[in-house]
């Protein structure tokens, strides 16, 4: 790397965090595993999000053996809305190992802490950083976005082998006196000025020392390849309640997209297919005669697909002895306890 600024843009990087950062609940502790949850949950997720269900966690969880062995469907309750719960899965796992593997000592190490469950790179580093004090890299969209831009580097941040251009690039640059603050503080640029569309320049602690503020339009970096587009799926749900009010709710499978989680009877409208008699079929005595009255009708946008839902209240005359496979009925006090999907929810407010 021939970028003669190491030492200014170090310093002028971590001052800028001192004085400007955001007062963050996990910026109070050095605590590996409370870095570590707010590492996982800040993956995908925006800080405003974040910030009420980390707190909510770490009350309910505060040390790494309390989360060890907490059921998965609390666990899953107390992620519900974050999204992405096979991360909570994974943390849980991880965390896990470190109780029995290593005395509840998370590793301080690269080569240790990443071969816990759902610890990538980032994570590795993110917490080898902040917590250890490590002079390890951390590199997300964030950070390969002001790289990107401050070293000129325009390779394109879709393709993963150009992970390790930024990571090679950081091990040069971190400042080992203030690892921390330094892997911190390029998030916190990101996040707060040098922004993926009009990026504040002028308020940059760092533009003396970045080459495209000089030489070039930052706005035009980084270069990142569309991806695919996402696929739609046109689903009918059915919100079926039964003569004493409960709901029939369905547990998703044990793998894939939203595992584990309780839904309402969702059934997939294919084209030149009438929803209705499918679910009869499957559903049988439930939608004889039952009244079904529409609800909503919105999209949930995954990261790689789109479901568009149209939702209705069917009152059941009748229920079966036998009901379809992983269904029961639930009153409301019982669902409210079960960890749902976001489209669910919003079914679920509409008709509470
Ligand atoms: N995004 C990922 N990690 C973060 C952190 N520690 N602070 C703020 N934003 C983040």
């Amino acid at each position: 790397m021939n970028y003669p600024y190491t030492t200014q843009f170090r310093q002028a990087l971590v001052e800028w965090f001192q004085e400007e950062q955001r007062d963050l609940p996990w910026r109070h502790t050095k605590d590996p595993y409370r870095i570590w949850v707010s590492e996982v949950m800040l993956q995908q997720t925006r800080v405003d999000t974040v910030i009420p269900y980390y707190n909510r966690f770490m009350e309910k969880y505060p040390t790494s053996e309390s989360l060890a062995y907490a059921p998965e469907e609390e666990l899953l309750k107390m992620w519900e809305g974050l999204g992405y719960y096979s991360r909570v899965r994974n943390l849980q796992a991880g965390v896990r190992e470190v109780v029995e593997t290593y005395g509840s000592k998370v590793p301080d190490n690269r080569h240790d802490i990443s071969k816990l469950k759902g610890v990538g790179p980032y994570t590795a580093g993110a917490i080898l950083s902040i917590a250890y004090g490590k002079p390890e890299h951390a590199v997300d969209g964030n950070v390969m976005r002001v790289l990107s831009r401050v070293l000129n580097i325009d390779a394109d941040i879709a393709l993963p082998k150009t992970k390790k251009i930024f990571e090679e690039a950081v091990t040069a640059l971190i400042d080992p006196a203030h690892t921390s603050e330094f892997n911190q503080g390029l998030m916190e640029l990101g996040a707060l000025i040098c922004t993926p569309t009009s990026p504040k320049c002028l308020l940059c602690p760092v533009h003396d020392y970045c080459t495209v503020f000089h030489e070039g339009d930052p706005a035009s970096l980084p270069v990142k390849s569309k991806k695919v587009k996402t696929k739609n799926l046109d689903y009918d749900v059915l919100v079926i309640r039964d003569v004493e009010g409960r709901f029939l709710m369905e547990k998703r499978a044990e793998e894939g997209l939203l595992a584990n989680m309780w839904q309402f009877v969702m059934i997939e409208r294919v084209a030149d297919e009438n929803s209705f008699s499918k679910a009869e079929q499957q559903y049988g005595l439930l939608l004889d005669h039952a009244l079904a009255v529409p609800l909503e009708s919105f999209k949930h946008v995954f990261s790689h697909l789109k479901w568009l839902i149209d939702s209705y209240l069917v009152d059941a005359l009748q229920v079966p002895e036998q009901l379809p496979k992983n269904t029961a009925f639930f009153t409301k006090e019982q669902i409210e306890q079960l960890p749902m999907p976001v489209p669910m929810l919003k079914i679920w407010r509409k008709i509470n």
